[in-house]
């Protein structure tokens, strides 16, 4: 009665702040569930496809989300309702890619040799309904043997049924259904999540990929947001190379990862985001002008500056996966600025380690003025402990809105220390007429899927390079990492939103200078025991140094180590409080869960290994 009565409500809501003319493939009235799509169940079953927000008291009291092995596991035939009223757009029990490799129905060797020769790129990842960029955290458990050898194959921290969502009411109905039954819910998009949360096993995924639409909108005027200009609506399966091509052949940027198959409109951009034009703009979170949103109660609404408006604050910032499923999200656009750009490295092969890491210590004074000169840059530090080597990558130096000879400028103080040195590089700058060619130049596609390796973030401040002391310091710290055999990725970034947006985004990255990456690996055929302890001695020892030296500083929720203690505090900063609070009105029952979400302390992921990963059960931790 209460879910008809708020439904009526919402109903006449969304009907009398509906634009006079909605595009075809605008919002889905929460009516047409009721009167439509809901009746097309068996009418003993349309009780799972009904909107409201409290689940049954059996549900709410449960220690674990819903397993196939429990008595109220929904029945096939409930199953077979969803796939209906779903426009027959359930996938069930979609096999892992890895399947063509072992026997059985799907046993192919031609595929699996070249699914193996294909691992390490996106591209073959994010067209899949359920893989992870992180095999890590789905449990390794089908793998193409000559990458690691799983020995067998099971769907492990892989989802049991996915909804290939292409109209909002799709998702409305997936979280509906997840609510009522108490059966675990995930979101997909890409995959691309450092964390892996996309995944969880036996649950019911959404996946977001085909929402693919974008709309140019010549003005957006929000007064609150400050915002008076162009701007696109997209689909939130769009992906960067995707909005970047797209806003080019309209004259425009818009901020959004460096990787190109990112999703951008996705776990990206409500997890904050760095772009190469956060330095002049701010992150992927602080462009967003509007979200539609699939709430924890199945309603569809606007969330922006006037509407639904702690929603709005907290997915700018707040992480995926936790308030809501967006399906389209409306972001600034900007001019499409010419851009500079070099791509460089040197090793220490002929110059000896001592020279090689003055070199690099001859960087850091540079950060600061950098990062305030509106450039960013992507650097790595790669160790080898057979030869002895280190090498430095600038892969790139990018310079946007910077002519050719500003840009020289700007790297002349640190390339004038190098030729000091006598440290021997190419930097090839290159101008550029405007940022997608720039982007498509300087960013190659980077490895993904690694089977032994996990990495873990800080943010480091302003403060950490304000006085040759504290430079000194960073770099004593980055430079002990590289003669720990960590491979080290690095951001030269500042974030600060020039418009001072109010909303969840960590609060450090407004502070943030040096936005470090540093990886630890282990023996691909280690135990589960020997995994545990190596991970666990690298967030005490090598990223606890990093901790050490930046009290306070944060670090990044997408590119991220399961392990991060205290991640609240790390991922959100002084917004975490109201976070929380928020969380815990916006969706009670936990519908929306991730591994290191917001309020996701009170859930834990049981693996059957042992491992931080996804494979296991979902369960309450005050159930234990
Ligand atoms: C090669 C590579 C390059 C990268 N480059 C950058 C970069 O330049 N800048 C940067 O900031 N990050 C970068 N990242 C990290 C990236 O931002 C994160 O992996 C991010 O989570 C990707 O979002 P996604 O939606 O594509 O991925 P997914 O893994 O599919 O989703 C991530 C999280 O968001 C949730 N989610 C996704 N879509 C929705 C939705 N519509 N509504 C609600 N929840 C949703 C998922 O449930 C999951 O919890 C990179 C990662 C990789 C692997
Ligand atoms: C939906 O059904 C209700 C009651 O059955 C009716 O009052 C309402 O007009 C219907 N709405 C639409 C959009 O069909
Ligand atoms: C619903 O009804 C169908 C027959 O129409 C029956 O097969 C099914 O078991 C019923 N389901 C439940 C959950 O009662
Ligand atoms: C492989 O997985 C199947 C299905 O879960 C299981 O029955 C079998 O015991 C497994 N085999 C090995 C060798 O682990
Ligand atoms: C998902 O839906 C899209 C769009 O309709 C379709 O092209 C694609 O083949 C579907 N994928 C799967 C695995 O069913
Ligand atoms: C927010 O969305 C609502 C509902 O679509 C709309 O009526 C309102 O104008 C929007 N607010 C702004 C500032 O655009
Ligand atoms: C440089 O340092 C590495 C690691 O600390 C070491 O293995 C290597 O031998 C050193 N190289 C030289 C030339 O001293
Ligand atoms: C881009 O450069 C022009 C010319 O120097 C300058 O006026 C403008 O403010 C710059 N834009 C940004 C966003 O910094
Ligand atoms: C310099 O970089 C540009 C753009 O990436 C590339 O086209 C060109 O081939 C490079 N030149 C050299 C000499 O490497
Ligand atoms: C990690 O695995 C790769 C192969 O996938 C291997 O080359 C590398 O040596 C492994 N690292 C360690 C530390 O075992
Ligand atoms: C892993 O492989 C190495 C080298 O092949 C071997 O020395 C080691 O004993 C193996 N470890 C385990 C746990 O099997």
């Amino acid at each position: 009665m209460e879910s008809k009565l708020r439904s009526t409500l919402m109903a006449s809501i969304l009907w009398t702040t509906a634009t006079a003319a909605p595009p075809a493939s605008g919002p889905i009235k929460y009516t047409d569930l009721l009167n439509s799509t809901i009746p097309n169940a068996p009418t003993n079953l349309t009780n799972l496809f009904l909107p409201g927000l409290a689940p049954s008291e059996l549900i709410q009291s449960s220690a674990c989300k819903v397993y196939p092995e429990d008595a109220n596991w929904p029945s096939d035939s409930a199953w077979e309702a969803l796939n209906k009223v779903t426009d027959n757009r359930l996938l069930t029990r979609p096999s892992p890619q890895a399947s063509v490799c072992y026997d059985g129905p799907l046993y192919d060797p031609e595929k699996c040799a070249e699914l193996t020769a294909t691992w390490s790129s996106s591209y073959s990842h994010y067209i899949d309904p359920v893989e992870m960029m992180s095999p890590v955290a789905q449990g390794m458990t089908c793998m193409p043997p000559n990458v690691f050898d799983s020995h067998n194959c099971t769907r492990g921290g892989f989802p049991a049924y996915v909804i290939n969502a292409t109209e909002p009411k799709h998702v409305q109905l997936g979280v509906n259904f997840a609510r009522n039954t108490g059966v675990r819910l995930v979101v997909k998009n890409t995959g691309h999540d450092f964390l892996g949360k996309s995944g969880g096993k036996d649950a019911l995924s959404i996946w977001t990929h085909h929402f693919k639409s974008i709309e140019y909108i010549e003005e957006y005027t929000d007064e609150s947001l400050k915002w008076s200009g162009p701007a696109f609506k997209s689909g939130v399966g769009v992906q960067a190379f995707e909005i970047y091509k797209f806003a080019h052949e309209k004259g425009h940027s818009v901020v959004g990862g460096e990787g190109e198959t990112v999703g951008v409109m996705g776990g990206y951009i409500q997890g904050g985001g760095h772009s190469p034009l956060t330095s002049l703009y701010g992150t992927g979170a602080d462009q967003v002008l509007s979200f539609d949103v699939i709430t924890a109660a199945g309603d569809f609404i606007t969330a922006n500056s006037t509407s639904y408006t702690d929603i709005f604050w907290a997915m700018r910032g707040g992480g995926g996966s936790t308030f809501g499923v967006a399906t389209s999200v409306t972001v600034k656009a900007f001019p499409d600025h010419p851009t500079t750009a070099s791509r460089f490295s040197f090793t220490s092969e002929k110059i000896g380690n001592e020279t090689f890491w003055a070199g690099v210590r001859s960087y850091v004074d540079s950060f600061i003025p950098n990062a305030d000169a509106g450039t960013y840059s992507y650097f790595t530090l790669i160790p080898n402990v057979w030869t002895g080597i280190f090498t430095f990558n600038m892969s790139p130096f990018f310079a946007p809105n910077k002519t050719l000879e500003e840009t020289k400028a700007l790297l002349q103080p640190w390339f004038t220390e190098l030729g000091n040195l006598g440290i021997t590089f190419d930097p090839n700058i290159t101008h550029f007429d405007n940022y997608y060619d720039a982007w498509r130049s300087s960013f190659p596609l980077e490895v993904v899927s690694k089977v032994n390796a996990t990495t873990s973030s800080r943010m480091f401040p302003r403060a950490n390079f304000e006085t040759a002391d504290k430079r000194e310091e960073l770099y004593q710290n980055l430079r002990q990492s590289s003669e720990n055999n960590r491979v080290q990725v690095h951001f030269n970034i500042k974030a600060v939103d020039p418009l001072n947006t109010d909303n969840a985004v960590n609060s450090a990255w407004r502070e943030n200078i040096l936005f470090a990456q540093q990886a630890v690996r282990w023996p691909v055929n280690g135990t589960a025991e020997e995994i545990l302890r190596i991970r666990q001695e690298f967030q005490t020892g090598d990223m606890q140094r990093w901790r050490d030296i930046s009290p306070g500083a944060g670090a990044y929720l997408a590119e991220a180590d399961r392990l991060e203690p205290n991640f609240g505090q790390a991922f959100w900063g002084d917004k975490y409080d109201k976070l929380v609070e928020l969380k815990r009105k916006l969706d009670p029952y936990d519908v929306f869960f991730a591994t290191t979400s917001v309020g996701s302390e009170r859930w834990k992921v049981h693996s059957v290994d042992g491992l931080p990963n996804e494979n296991g059960k979902l369960c309450r931790v005050d159930a234990e």
